[in-house]
């Protein structure tokens, strides 16, 4: 049996980072949810058993998460996904007060976040990091401020894996296509986002779940990821290729 691995997910009470607890919880291993939420942390918590434990805490508060890494203790595994989306705006009319707020949790938390477990990891001699890109960190979108954070964690996560990869830490990203979230649902619900042109602008017909993202980022953190550092793994069902491919003025003629 291999050893149970400690593994700490930011945002892990709804979405993406959920569906990354539920699938390292399903394989063994011990999780730490650290989230502002804490009716759905807790009872996500209490649903999966006493390897997994429930951390109140906003990822923007410093002290808040040196405590909560010093109560923890060990860390072999970081998922920092907690984030915020944005709805589409346009760049000459961008509140710089909400563009502040994005950076600040999109990338300065996540930035917080790999540097206090970071520095365990490397006391440690060995860990993995995989962070939450976007196909924003790519690709324009008018999603102005998210976009330059996730541009943003893309260079983190290449600085980090070049600096740390010494010390035995690997780091890379996850750039999810569309993923059927709650807040993309809260989206679909106010009429923020078109599901029919979300499904119709893959190349596979499909939504992401975050059971598919959770796979990628399970893969990226095993064994068999060991020399993989520094990539972001788009998981997008064919988004990109799609996209590009679509856009493209020579087509091939209908069937
Ligand atoms: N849904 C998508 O299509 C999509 C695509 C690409 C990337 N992402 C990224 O995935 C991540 C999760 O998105 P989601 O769609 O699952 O969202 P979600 O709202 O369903 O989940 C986000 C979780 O993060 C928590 N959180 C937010 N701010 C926090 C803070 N300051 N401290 C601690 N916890 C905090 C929330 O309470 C929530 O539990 C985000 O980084 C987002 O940018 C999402």
């Amino acid at each position: 049996m291999t050893e149970q691995r400690v593994v700490v997910v930011t945002g892990g009470a709804s979405g993406i980072g959920e569906g990354i607890v539920r699938r390292f919880a399903g394989a063994g291993d011990r999780i730490c949810i650290l989230d502002i939420n804490a009716g759905r942390g807790a009872a996500i918590a209490t649903e999966l058993g006493p390897d997994v434990t429930f951390h109140q805490v906003d990822t923007s508060d410093r002290a808040g998460l040196e405590a909560t890494a010093e109560a923890i203790g060990r860390v072999d595994v970081l998922v920092p996904c907690a984030g915020l989306l944005q709805n589409a705006v346009r760049v000459l009319d961008m509140d710089l007060e909400e563009a502040e707020r994005l950076l600040r949790i999109n990338y300065l938390a996540v930035l917080s976040t790999c540097q206090v477990f970071g520095r365990m990891m490397k006391a440690q001699g060995a860990g993995a990091i995989v962070t939450i890109a976007s196909l924003t960190s790519t690709r324009a979108s008018a999603q102005v401020a998210y976009n330059a954070t996730k541009a943003s964690v893309m260079s983190l996560t290449e600085s980090m894996a070049a600096e740390l990869g010494q010390y035995g830490i690997r780091v890379n990203a996850v750039a999810p296509g569309y993923t059927l979230t709650p807040a993309m649902q809260a989206r679909i619900d106010s009429g923020e986002r078109d599901p029919t042109a979300i499904v119709e602008a893959s190349a596979l017909k499909k939504w992401v779940t975050p059971e598919d993202v959770a796979n990628a980022v399970y893969f990226l953190c095993s064994d068999q990821a060991c020399v993989i550092t520094g990539v972001t793994l788009p998981i997008d069902a064919g988004w990109l290729a799609y996209t590009a491919f679509d856009a493209y003025a020579a087509k091939p003629p209908p069937e």
